[in-house]
């Protein structure tokens, strides 16, 4: 399968986590290539005006996995709006993704994987379940670790 795997990281944990996806995926024979959304300018909180500068093709891929962090209890207002400006994804499977830094999913990252698939889901792209690592309190690597594991057992 033909994977793309597009992240909006503003220091570095969900590109960390995207990255080792990246390498299980790759392992396991997929095509996978990772984009690092870049933004002009690179905005510390939502709600702030923002450019994305380089907005990588989706056209080869079968597969979207997208992620980003959880910011004001909410997916990344990169991502999101990203996926909204994709238009037609039918026949593409989209995997939501996010890290966060509060302990439990249940402040902002279910909610985050939601959002993310709701807005594939209305370009049309099939969401399928995907994996949200929180950080404080928590032993995030290897959280890291079974969020990658979850992931490619999706993808299969
Ligand atoms: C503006 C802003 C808002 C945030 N809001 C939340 C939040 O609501 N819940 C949470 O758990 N973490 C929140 N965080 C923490 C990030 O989600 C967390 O540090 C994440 O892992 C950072 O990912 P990155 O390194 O890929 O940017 C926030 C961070 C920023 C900068």
């Amino acid at each position: 399968m033909r994977i793309g795997i597009i992240v909006h990281s503003k220091t570095g944990r969900t590109l960390a986590l995207a990255q080792l996806i990246e390498k299980r995926l790759k392992k396991l024979n997929h095509g996978v290539s990772l984009h690092h959304l870049t933004i002009d300018p690179d905005i510390e909180a939502p709600n702030k005006p923002f450019r994305i500068v380089n907005r990588p093709d989706i056209a080869p891929y079968d597969l979207l996995l997208v992620g980003g962090p959880v910011w004001a209890f909410s997916a990344s207002p990169v991502i999101l709006s990203y996926l909204k400006s994709l238009g037609d994804l039918k026949g593409k499977k989209v995997i939501p993704f996010a890290t966060m830094g509060f302990p439990c999913a249940c402040l902002g990252g279910t909610r985050a994987l939601g959002q993310m698939g709701k807005a594939a889901a209305a370009n049309g792209a099939t969401t399928l379940p995907g994996a949200v690592v929180p950080t404080m309190l928590r032993d995030h690597e290897r959280l890291k670790q079974e969020a990658a594991d979850k992931i490619a057992e999706v993808v299969g």
